[in-house]
């Protein structure tokens, strides 16, 4: 691939994903993209990106963003911000939310469905508890195809050995051939709907809860501020936002703070809260 070819593509993953790929990258924009060549009929690479530059064909530049995407998740992933979850985020919510009963959580780069679909289950050993109250899990993706594997819940036998204790395959899935479906009792908590994070998330409404767990690390600096802005206009005063392992707040948003003694879960920080006041008013 020509280094304008490169360029050429790197540029339009990054106006419609946000995904930043330096030059050492061109191996994987090759292995990725020659399925999307063939499958669109091209004879290779070359073909598909000249295409792209004079059709700006939308259904093609999907194929090739979602190409792109590494949708790699599995079950209560790095466990301990699911334990979190469990000991910390819902007692708050519990009893800060008793007076009006109901809660929402977005799982945003949701993936196959694994983060969110690990979070119903701990809010079914809360059942008891939560009974009458309405509780909303929203996932998203950018990608239409990984979403639909989330809505389908249908896993392999490796997806379900990663991170999902036994007694919950037991309790919650059944098996299909070499596959696990999850039972309709869990799949029914949560909605799937398609949304790109470059975009402004305000129609999706406030969230208590958000996890956006190992996305930001594809996007650059400005990128990664940028949605982190728009994610604390659309936290409840008192929410709670998960990062992935690998990624942070510090030096790049003002707008969170690490919860004391809690890494990986961040609050609003003071700054944050008269913005989202005055935003609501
Ligand atoms: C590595 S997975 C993380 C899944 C899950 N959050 C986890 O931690 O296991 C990253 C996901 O981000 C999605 N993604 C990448 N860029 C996005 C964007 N601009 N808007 C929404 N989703 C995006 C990808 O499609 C992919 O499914």
């Amino acid at each position: 691939m020509s280094p304008q070819d490169f360029d050429f593509v790197a540029q339009l993953l990054k106006q419609r994903s946000g995904l930043t790929i330096g030059p050492d990258k061109a191996y994987l924009l090759e292995s990725r993209l020659n399925p999307v060549a063939r499958k669109h009929g091209f004879a290779g690479l070359n073909e598909l990106i000249q295409a792209l530059r004079l059709r700006g064909d939308q259904s093609l530049t999907k194929d090739v963003v979602e190409a792109m995407t590494t949708n790699e998740s599995f079950f209560f992933r790095d466990t301990k911000p699911f334990d979190q979850f469990r000991r910390l985020v819902l007692p708050h919510l519990l009893e800060k939310r008793a007076a009006k009963r109901s809660f929402r959580i977005w799982s945003a780069a949701c993936s196959s469905g694994q983060e969110a679909y690990s979070l119903a289950m701990i809010l079914k050993e809360f059942d008891s508890k939560l009974t009458g109250w309405r509780v909303e899990m929203v996932g998203t993706d950018l990608s239409t195809e990984i979403l639909d594997k989330a809505k389908e819940g249908l896993y392999s036998q490796f997806e379900v050995q990663r991170g999902l204790p036994v007694q919950l395959l037991v309790k919650y899935f059944t098996q299909e051939g070499d596959r696990w479906r999850i039972s309709p009792e869990i799949k029914r908590m949560v909605t799937f709907r398609t949304f790109n994070l470059l975009d402004d998330p305000t129609p999706l409404g406030q969230f208590d809860v958000v996890f956006l767990r190992n996305v930001l690390i594809y996007f650059d600096q400005p990128t990664k501020a940028k949605v982190l802005e728009r994610v604390a206009k659309l936290m409840a005063p008192d929410g709670f936002l998960y990062l992935g392992g690998a990624e942070t707040v510090l030096g790049i948003s003002d707008k969170f703070q690490v919860l004391p003694a809690e890494r990986g879960i961040y609050g609003l920080a003071a700054s944050a809260q008269p913005q989202r006041a005055a935003a609501s008013a």
